[in-house]
């Protein structure tokens, strides 16, 4: 038997007061150390998108890497690396977004995508959704169509897949977690 969406979510280690007090950590290395749950979760977050001429994952830095490389991998769709500031060596767009404290900014290759092209966007989790809104724009001002945005994880009393929505772009997600 294949885990179902309960035992993806098993799969996830929760750790009390990380990385400050009062936080609930969830930890997705485990769920990726685990053979089963790792091809299931990929398996259903590409499931809606197969057939609809996806022609670029963009993965956000860096857990989205890894998920974004195997759904890339399973769509036969090429790969888009969003990378925090300073790692990429050619020409690059960047889009500054907000953290619980300060800021932060994500780039890509101004020849990433395309006029046009038909990206998904991956990342392992959305909280405040405010990573996914930059990524969004960033991909949007480059002429791409984001078609949908997916992640393993949401944390929806913090309200990131409806601000991904109101952008007009699809959420998909596989297991949320109450409370954050
Ligand atoms: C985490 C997570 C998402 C983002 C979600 O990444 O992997 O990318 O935060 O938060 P948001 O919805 O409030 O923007 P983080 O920036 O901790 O870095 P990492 O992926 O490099 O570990
Ligand atoms: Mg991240």
């Amino acid at each position: 038997d294949r885990p179902s969406f309960s035992d993806l979510k098993n799969a996830i280690r929760t750790i009390p007061d990380h990385p400050a007090p009062g936080i609930l950590f969830r930890d997705i290395t485990t769920l990726l150390g685990d053979a089963r749950a790792f091809r299931r979760a990929v398996d259903e977050l590409v499931q809606p998108f197969a057939g609809l001429k996806i022609a670029k994952i963009a993965g956000i830095e860096a857990r989205g890497f890894i998920l974004g490389g195997a759904v890339a991998h399973q769509l036969s769709a090429g790969f888009v690396p969003v990378r925090k500031k300073g790692k990429l060596p050619f020409q690059t767009v960047s889009m500054p977004y907000s953290l619980e404290y300060g800021s932060d900014e994500i780039e890509v290759h101004k020849d990433a995508v395309s006029p046009g092209e038909r990206v998904l966007l991956v990342d392992d989790l959305v909280a405040t959704g405010g990573t996914a809104e930059a990524a969004v724009k960033l991909l949007s001002s480059l002429g791409a169509e984001v078609v949908a945005a997916c992640f393993i994880v949401d944390l929806p009393d913090l309200g990131g897949a409806d601000k991904v929505r109101r952008l007009g772009v699809p959420v998909r997600t596989l297991v949320s977690f109450e409370g954050h």
